[in-house]
């Protein structure tokens, strides 16, 4: 398979945007290569897999076109495929990608499309271009490139999708339509409780102390939702001292939240109880005008949710006398009656928002790319035990992968 020219057939700037010139460029990757390091030397699962692969070469003859964050994390598992005999044909997510990292996955011999201030039209030009590649294996992020190589008709070996919402658009829209086997790395039970539970528990946690600088013990914390990353922050809140409460309305994670020794409450009754409210539901306008109405003088507002909608901010803003960013990450709003509510994070991802935010801890970005390259290893080697369309991780890889995660973990790496 011939490399993939640097130009997409629409005649946009694809081509420039995946060649700069010069040692702008080179400056440019020397600084990826040097911040790549760290991430690289605390990712052992990845690194395990790497010289596994060098050895069996399980995507020689493969293109792998990619959608996904370009980030230091992302360019640890691009480097594995790359070792393991992949040619790689790579763009970003709209307005993630880190400009340094591009530059060096670009000094590596990948090709990579996307600049962090490309427009949107840009970046679906750039996903465009991914496909013009002619990838043979895609590894998905919201299913966009599924989506375009069966709109173009395109003949793909297989592949695998990140997201929950990918898998959705697999399973709903895309149902029937898909002639080729995509594992949801989502769906695997390991990455919920690696990620959504312990990695985004501690991140928020973590997030929340570093932009407010607030006490954690002794304080009051609401948790909405005790899905996956409600039971995480709430474990993490309580670890540190902090007294929580959970509002939930499945009744039996409620009763789980019970159990675990958590008060419950419908969050219209603990509204004023809460010195600190989090949202962790994906469902939009849980903190609505009734809660609005009811928090106490200062209450801090966060979200964890994927959307900018939990906490509804439209009514918040519509309600205030004033507002005033006190820092990046902190807004102070003046109500009505005299009292105020400090917004964090314009009530985007908490965890990834303020000065330096680090995301889910690298561990489990280790563990979540080990899924990545050993479901990508199954597509390309296995295709036969698997079915055409969205599917779960196999029962072996998932297990396959605990047990080296536990190794890592028993030998401190
Ligand atoms: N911040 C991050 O880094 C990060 C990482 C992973 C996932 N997420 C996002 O976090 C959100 C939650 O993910 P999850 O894996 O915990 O999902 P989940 O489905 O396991 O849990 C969500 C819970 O919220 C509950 N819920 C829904 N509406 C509610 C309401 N009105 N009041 C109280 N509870 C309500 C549901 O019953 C469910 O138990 C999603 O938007 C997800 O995309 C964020």
């Amino acid at each position: 398979m011939s490399r993939a020219e640097h130009s997409d057939s629409s005649g946009n700037d694809v081509g420039i945007s995946a060649r700069p010139d010069s040692a702008a460029a080179e400056e440019l990757a020397a600084r990826g290569a040097a911040r790549i390091e760290w991430i690289r030397s605390r990712m052992p699962l990845l690194a395990d897999v790497r010289t596994e692969f060098t050895a069996t070469t399980p995507f020689a003859g493969h293109r792998i076109g990619m959608s996904l964050h370009l980030e230091p994390k992302t360019a640890v598992l691009l480097e594995v495929l790359s070792a393991g005999g992949a040619e790689v044909v790579a763009t970003g997510n709209h307005g993630s990608t880190q400009d340094d990292i591009v530059a060096f996955l670009r000094s590596q011999g990948m090709t990579v499309f996307g600049s962090r201030a490309d427009s949107i039209d840009q970046h679906h030009r750039n996903v465009a271009a991914v496909l013009d590649a002619s990838p043979s294996i895609l590894l998905d992020n919201g299913a966009d490139l599924v989506a375009g190589a069966i709109a173009r008709g395109q003949t793909i070996f297989g592949g695998t999708e990140e997201t929950t919402s990918g898998g959705t658009r697999l399973r709903g829209e895309l149902a029937g339509d898909i002639p080729f086997p995509i594992i949801v790395i989502n769906d695997s039970l390991l990455k919920a409780i690696g990620e959504n539970k312990h990695a985004v528990g501690q991140s928020v946690v973590e997030s929340i102390m570093r932009i407010t600088n607030l006490r954690i013990p002794g304080r009051r914390f609401v948790v909405a939702g005790y899905g996956w990353c409600g039971r995480g922050i709430a474990h993490y809140l309580r670890a540190m001292g902090g007294k929580v409460a959970v509002a939930e309305i499945d009744e039996i994670k409620a009763f789980e939240a019970a159990m675990d020794g958590y008060r419950v409450d419908d969050l219209v009754n603990l509204a004023s109880w809460a010195e600190v409210l989090v949202t962790a539901t994906g469902h939009p306008d849980i903190v609505a005008p009734d809660i609005l109405d009811r928090l106490e003088n200062g209450t801090v507002l966060a979200n964890a949710g994927h959307f900018p909608w939990e906490i509804d901010t439209a009514a918040l803003y519509a309600s205030a006398l004033s507002t005033t960013m006190l820092d990046d990450a902190i807004e102070r709003v003046e109500l009505p009656g005299g009292r105020h509510v400090i917004l964090l994070a314009n009530g985007r991802m908490v965890n990834l928002a303020g000065r330096e935010p680090k995301g889910n801890s690298l561990e489990s970005m280790d563990l979540g790319f080990l899924l990545q390259a050993l479901s990508l290893e199954r597509v390309a080697t296995g295709a036969e035990t698997l079915v055409p369309g969205a599917q779960a991780v196999p029962d072996d890889l998932d297990r396959e992968i605990a047990r080296r995660m536990l190794r890592a973990m028993a030998a401190g790496r």
